[in-house]
């Protein structure tokens, strides 16, 4: 088990199903979590030690850029917001791409770009942690999920850009790609489903903990994380 004993680290998407596992996760392990949400009416109570601020859009520029810079000395950004939609390509517009470009690529972008500058300016290196998805490392399976799955790919092209700029100062840069994640949501839109098959979302959290940790040296990996499906 990894400590994170008093380092400060960010978790976006904390009112999430992913995002609110991997910052209790983080709590348990001593970090010191700062949580952007839209809403923290929608957050779990178990993580009200955290410091949340609300009213932040992730797709924000200024919004974002504030958060980040009013922050104590960062060790880790992680950034589990993000959004899905099933949109077979005759029902898409450019609507529903810009929205999923908006939520999942501009989102990370944003919040990486300001999590360099805060790690580079604490010269200890550091860790950003993203998430894509399965589509983003093997798109045939994006069938009905072009935009989804385009944003994804956006994002771990970014990943692994940012990776090289930002390894001569120790910031490693890496991102988990899960399968279809056991939640409540998943449960309830596929009732059907053998949810056997599907990955926990404490064993995706585990793996990001690793990744966001002082132990992991690796940079630029994109860390398949899939169930049985
Ligand atoms: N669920 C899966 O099966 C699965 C599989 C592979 C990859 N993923 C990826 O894993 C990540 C987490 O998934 P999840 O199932 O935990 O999703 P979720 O439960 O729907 O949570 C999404 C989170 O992102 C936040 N968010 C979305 N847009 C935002 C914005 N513009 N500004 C601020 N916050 C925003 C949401 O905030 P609000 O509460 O305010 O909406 C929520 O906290 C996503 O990137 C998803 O694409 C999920």
């Amino acid at each position: 088990m990894r400590t994170f004993q008093d380092l400060h680290v960010v978790v976006t998407g904390a009112t999430g199903e992913l995002g609110g596992a991997v910052a209790a996760l983080l709590l348990e392990r001593g970090a010191r979590c700062h949580l952007p949400v839209r809403s923290a009416a929608k957050l779990d109570p178990a993580l009200a030690r955290a410091h949340v601020v609300s009213g932040i859009d992730l797709a924000d520029e200024a919004g974002v850029t504030a958060f980040y810079r009013d922050l104590p000395e960062l060790w880790a950004s992680i950034h589990c917001a993000g959004a899905f939609a099933y949109t077979p390509i005759e029902a898409a517009s450019g609507a529903d791409l810009d929205k999923m470009l908006a939520v999942n690529a501009r989102s990370a972008f944003l919040c990486a770009r300001e999590a360099a500058r805060v790690l580079r300016a604490g010269a200890h290196g550091g860790r950003i942690v993203n998430v894509v998805s399965r589509q983003a490392l093997e798109p045939r399976r994006g069938a009905g999920l072009v935009p989804y799955t385009m944003s994804k790919a956006a994002v771990a092209a970014l990943t692994q850009a940012l990776a090289e700029e930002l390894a001569p100062e120790r910031i490693g840069v890496n991102a988990v790609a899960p399968s279809i994640l056991d939640t409540p949501a998943n449960r309830a839109a596929m009732p059907n489903a053998d949810v056997s098959k599907w990955i926990s979302l404490a064993e995706v959290a585990e793996v990001m903990l690793f990744l966001a940790s002082p132990d992991c040296t690796a940079s630029g990996t994109l860390a398949q994380v899939y169930g049985r499906a």
